[in-house]
């Protein structure tokens, strides 16, 4: 069943009832200012960091669902509703919202008015612009009452959950005419406040929640709206929030609109005030000028649909599957944008109170997006290089506003250093800077203590060789990519942490999936460091490499797939002889993906098992038989109900870590069916079943053991975006950017017969036209650019600005 359809035209997905079966959300904003809107208007704003800098306040995991957000409440004569549904849920006569590239559009009806609220956050901009259009469709004349809603969050979003024995008498506000000012803590040590404005005169305001409210009312029926006027509040204390009261008159089929701004701004220290007690409004009104008029709107609206399709350009496919296209044109890039901006930080799923930014998710969405803005991705690159530590190992996560490490969950992910190579050497062949290499970088967050990056991917490289177990494979730490893993923690006592319990220093629990990594992900610094002619480095490293395949052979091979690990007691996991976690799905997706046992079958027997054992309708679950008690010498995965997460969870972030293994062995047929089973877009027709967003991951399917077997959840914000990404565009597509130039090397499902993609790569635009009329899944025949015969198949370099038509033959 579907909620809704997508519009490929405007790429846009349409919703069409407010019903859906979980929040569907977008998000907006760019770089800085943020915010995340459902289908029914819910959702909150933040500028930066999730945490440290929250605007307005969300209730989370609430009754009922999705409380807080850009509420507008429309009072046709005792008729109350809202143009986004929520929160008076008044059954709207008509409903569609349109989730698109940055923006959101929800529309409804009632009573022969409607509104048409158009959210989004304009390019450059630190503020939210809601223009709400309301239209008599009537022919009598509609005397109606509009008022708005946002409640404030006291700006750490923590403590405004927690702390609100000292919260409830912190809250300030200034009102002058058309805008309710937040100024909480601004006396104080805060250089910001935010505001939220109407272009329009009002006839009332509110900004204190309980007398908007009333004491005892929820969002659902505010006092204020049921009477039909505004109390005036001053917010003082308690819970500060904004609200405008406008009457307004609409003659049969007049249309009228209103912007609204909700905005964020940061005064000089010396500027703070205009008078005593009084703030500086000068940044607030120099904002709310450039969105005064509907066209002032409609433009940024256009800049915001170029920019869009400035980046969606560098990467176009023309094929016949329209499920495909959409996901590699339009939706996967986007989703690719949000994981890059947010990490793990802020969903439906994450609080964003949690997590900031993580070293590995970061590092790998880097993978998915770094064709889109190398700059900002450079940027990036170097961030969380700096919180590194000089012994290669270094911080799981950092806060995006300070850029320093969270102390509260340290070090000590063996797989973490791996990662910041393989983000580093994607840049790289994106863009061919290897200036980069050189940028003097911190170790710490100390600047008295830098190293370049190369010499931190070194530290990355040697904190694996220095850390080997007693096999010679990896030492795991407190964790590998699967962070549940926790072979070092054995906790047995309810609430201790799987993560950060028991030590990262245990000297015997091992991982084959690093070994994997290390394996595949190693040669990317043998390159670097020849092209920086560092020949006995490269040597050095590769003969570690070499090692290390030669060690997963012996070690980390288990008849017919590849081991998982050893824990702490020598034990295998992931092995025939174990009676549950027999086999886990990451290593064989590393270990294939780095060649490893491709030559003597190995390999092929692998993904074989993963086939036969992992595989169900909805996917590939990451671990069978699921583990149906807890075992402390596991952790984590082992405490999840069987069926969910890392306890046999079709964990979609390394589904495309087969794919890919597929393609490294030729198979084109099993890696596109792969792909398609976890693919939005394909689950559409099942989103009663799968229940979150057709247009977009989600982290986790439960899988076949659980008892809600294809329902998915963790939404938007998972390292499945950047590695599907990868998955079609690199490893079946096959445009695969390297070094030197622009590898095109397809795998792709026998039937297809061709198809076109479009890559702009070093400024020139490769159009690059593959057929394959022999019907094969892998293999080149042959190449010609601008009607030249090619040799091989690696397209050169060929510099800014022209098109170049290139013909792929298969075979
Ligand atoms: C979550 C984490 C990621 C981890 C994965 C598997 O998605 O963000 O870092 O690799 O879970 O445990
Ligand atoms: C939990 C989740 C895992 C995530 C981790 C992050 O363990 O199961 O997916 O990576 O939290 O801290």
């Amino acid at each position: 069943m579907k909620f809704g359809y997508f519009d490929d035209q405007n790429r846009e997905y349409v919703i069409q009832t407010p019903q859906t079966p979980f929040p569907w959300i977008n998000y907006l904003g760019n770089r800085d200012f943020f915010g995340l809107i459902s289908n029914t208007a819910g959702g909150y704003n933040f500028y930066k960091d999730a945490r440290l800098r929250r605007i307005t306040r969300f209730r989370y995991n609430n009754i009922p669902v999705d409380n807080g957000g850009r509420y507008y409440y429309v009072k046709d004569g005792d008729t109350v509703w809202n143009p986004g549904f929520k929160p008076c849920k008044t059954g709207p006569d008509d409903y569609e919202c349109r989730h698109g590239l940055g923006y959101t559009r929800i529309t409804s009806a009632k009573n022969g008015v409607s509104a048409s609220l158009l959210a989004f956050v304009p390019l450059d901009y630190n503020g939210e612009v809601n223009q709400l259009t309301l239209k008599n469709n009537t022919a009598e004349t509609k005397q109606i009452q509009l008022f708005s809603l946002r409640e404030w969050c006291l700006w750490d979003a923590s403590d405004d959950m927690l702390n609100f024995q000292r919260n409830f008498s912190t809250g300030q506000v200034e009102v002058k005419d058309s805008v309710i000012y937040h100024k909480t803590e601004y006396r104080e040590r805060r250089n910001h406040y935010a505001f939220f404005s109407v272009n329009a005169k009002i006839d009332g305001f509110d900004s204190q929640l309980q007398d908007f409210l009333g004491m005892y009312n929820g969002f659902d029926a505010p006092q204020a709206v049921l009477s039909g006027s505004a109390t005036g509040s001053v917010g003082d204390g308690w819970q500060p929030c904004a609200s405008h009261q406008i009457n307004v008159t609409l003659l049969p089929d007049e249309e009228k609109s209103f912007i609204f701004i909700l905005g964020y701004v940061e005064v000089p220290e010396a500027d703070k005030w205009e008078s005593p007690h009084v703030i500086n409004k000068k940044p607030a009104l120099q904002m709310i000028d450039q969105f005064s008029t509907d066209g002032q709107v409609e433009r940024a609206m256009a800049s915001l649909a170029s920019y869009w399709e400035r980046l969606l350009r560098l990467y176009r496919v023309e094929i016949d599957d329209e499920k495909t296209a959409r996901m590699v044109n339009i939706w996967n890039p986007y989703q690719c944008m949000v994981t890059f901006n947010m990490s793990r930080s802020a969903s439906y799923f994450e609080s964003g109170v949690g997590r900031g930014l993580g070293f590995r998710d970061s590092s790998q969405d880097l993978l998915g997006f770094v064709h889109q803005i190398p700059e900002r991705a450079r940027e990036r690159i170097l961030d969380i290089a700096s919180t590194q530590f000089r012994d290669g190992g270094c911080y799981h996560q950092y806060q995006p506003l300070t850029k320093k490490g969270n102390n509260d969950i340290g070090g000590g992910f063996n797989d973490d250093p791996l990662w910041l190579i393989a983000g580093t050497a994607a840049y790289i062949k994106e863009t061919g800077d290897f200036s980069i290499l050189d940028e003097q970088t911190p170790y710490d967050s100390n600047p008295d203590d830098t190293g370049t990056l190369l010499e931190h991917l070194t530290a990355s490289f040697n904190h694996v060789v220095e850390n080997k177990g007693p096999h010679g494979l990896p030492l795991i730490g407190r964790a590998d990519w699967n962070d549940c893993l926790n072979l070092n923690c054995h906790s047995t006592e309810p609430g201790q942490s799987f993560q950060t319990y028991g030590t990262a220093d245990g000297r015997v629990a091992e991982s084959v999936l690093i070994a994997g990594m290390f394996v595949a992900i190693g040669p990317e610094l043998v390159e670097l460091y020849k092209r920086k002619g560092l020949d006995s480095k490269a040597h050095e490293a590769q003969q570690e490499i070499e090692k290390m395949r030669q060690t997963v052979l012996t070690h980390g091979y288990d008849g017919e797939w590849f081991l998982r690990a050893y824990d702490a007691f020598g034990e295998k996991i992931g092995s025939k002889d174990c009676e549950e976690g027999k086999i886990f799905i990451e290593s064989q997706g590393y270990c294939v993906m780095a060649g490893i046992g491709v030559e003597d079958g190995k390999a092929l027997k692998a993904l074989n098992s993963v086939r036969d054992i992992l595989e169900c309708d909805h996917g590939i679950v990451i671990q069978q038989p699921a583990y149906q008690t807890y075992h402390s010498n596991l952790g984590e995965c082992s405490s999840y109900p069987p069926g969910y997460k890392e306890n046999a969870g079709i964990f979609c972030h390394n589904n495309p870590w087969i794919m890919i293994a597929e393609t490294v062995l030729g198979r084109g047929d099993r890696a596109f069916d792969l792909y398609r089973k976890i693919c939005p877009a394909f689950r559409e027709e099942i989103s009663d079943l799968h229940r979150t967003e057709p247009y977009v991951y989600s982290q986790m399917i439960a899988g076949k053991d659980a008892g809600r077997m294809g329902e998915a959840k963790n939404s938007w914000l998972t390292g499945t975006a950047a590695w599907n990404f990868v998955a079609i565009s690199q490893a079946i597509l096959g445009i695969k950017p390297q070094y030197d130039g622009l590898l095109v090397d397809p795998c792709i499902p026998s039937v297809w017969k061709e198809y076109t993609v479009t890559r702009v790569f070093r400024g020139a635009i490769y159009e690059i036209h593959v057929t394959n009329p022999g019907n094969v899944q892998k293999g080149v025949r042959s190449v010609t650019v601008d009607g030249k015969p090619l040799e091989g198949n690696v397209l050169p370099v060929l510099g800014e600005g022209a098109k170049h038509i290139v013909e792929v033959v298969m075979g």
